[in-house]
């Protein structure tokens, strides 16, 4: 018998990633409570949950519109939205977090939620780039701490990354790996090295194409294209850049510049610096490189 059953879940922050982990495991039969700052938000969040929810409905259920219906209101009526983080996490057996990239935001949160969630409940940090040693910090649960890296869109990447600290015991590790599985995710393990697997070989790749568009090599649309239909990439890095949020991979970059000055491939990009101080954030704002309707 395993050690943690997971059968609530709390999701704290439920923008593009949070609302797609909370998809997934109300997919999966688990009870989920979705966390955001304030009611707005939260409706906007359980707007696009039911958004995704219906294009996976149409995909599973096309001969059967009407066990989609079913699937879609069964699966809604396990996510509880919640404004109170505190309250959120006092039934949870396991708490992902998937709030703004920022240290010391992340570490007021799991700071309060230490204090709040049972001795049992694990965490776990969404994190594209921070070290989860780090965010785990400021814990009384060390051993019950790690990452759980997810990819965008959630409901259609197969791939969770599961990250163990040096402090991470084997039984939680266990727990994660069984939970990833258990809401239909392939795993792969990884230390806690900066950008895990995939955002470590990504995220240099996509700041080259910026740089090559900066240098006045080729156009966007042009770098695009070329990756699309010369390396069959799904996207071009430019239409990734604004998918991922461009707030996201400058947090990322400026990130490992402060703590890796030297490498050159993480050097922050004056293009996505202006872009992001304009507001200008990807698709989640309606332009980034490219407009969106
Ligand atoms: N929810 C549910 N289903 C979705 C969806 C969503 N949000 N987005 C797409 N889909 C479904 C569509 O309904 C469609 O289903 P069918 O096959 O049944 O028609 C299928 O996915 C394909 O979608 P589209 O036809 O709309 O478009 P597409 O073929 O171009 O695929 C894509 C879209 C899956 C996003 C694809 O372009 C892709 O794989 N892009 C690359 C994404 C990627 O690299 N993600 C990783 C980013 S890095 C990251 O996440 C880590 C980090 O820390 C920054
Ligand atoms: P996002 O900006 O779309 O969403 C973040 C959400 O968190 C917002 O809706 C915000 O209101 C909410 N939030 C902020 N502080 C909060 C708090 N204290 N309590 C509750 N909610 C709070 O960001 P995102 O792209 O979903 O990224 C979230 C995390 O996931 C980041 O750590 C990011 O690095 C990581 N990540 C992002 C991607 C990606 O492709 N965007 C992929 C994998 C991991």
């Amino acid at each position: 018998m395993a050690k943690y059953a997971i059968k609530n879940v709390t999701v704290i922050g439920g923008g593009l990633m949070g609302s797609g982990i909370a998809q997934v495991t109300a997919q999966a039969g688990q009870n989920v409570t979705l966390v955001e700052v304030n009611a707005d938000v939260l409706k906007k969040t359980e707007a696009s949950i039911a958004t995704s929810l219906a294009r996976v409905a149409k995909k599973l259920y096309k001969d059967k519109p009407s066990d989609g219906e079913k699937f879609i209101a069964e699966t809604r009526g396990r996510i509880k939205g919640s404004t109170d983080p505190v309250e959120s996490v006092k039934q949870a057996d396991l708490v992902v977090e998937a709030i703004i990239e920022n240290i010391d935001i992340k570490h007021k949160l799991f700071k309060d939620l230490d204090a709040a969630a049972p001795p049992s409940t694990l965490f776990a940090s969404n994190t594209s780039s921070l070290s989860i040693g780090e965010i785990a910090s400021v814990t009384n649960r060390k051993d019950r701490f790690g990452g759980l890296h997810f990819f965008n869109p959630v409901p259609v990447m197969k791939l969770l990354e599961v990250i163990r600290t040096p402090e991470t015991s084997e039984e939680t590790y266990q727990a994660f790996m069984a939970w990833g599985k258990s809401i239909g995710k392939v795993c792969i393990t990884c230390k806690d090295t900066p950008g895990f697997v995939v955002n470590r070989l990504l995220v240099p790749y996509m700041a080259e194409a910026v740089r090559m568009y900066e240098r006045g090599d080729a156009s966007a649309r042009d770098i695009d294209t070329a990756m699309k239909l010369g390396a069959g990439y799904p996207m071009g890095p430019f239409e990734l850049n604004d998918y991922v949020g461009l707030d996201t991979t400058n947090f990322i970059l400026e990130g490992w510049h402060k703590k890796m000055p030297d490498n050159p491939l993480f050097e922050p990009l004056e293009s996505m610096k202006k872009l992001v101080s304009e507001g200008k954030l990807g698709m989640k704002s309606g332009e980034g490189y490219y407009k969106y309707d």
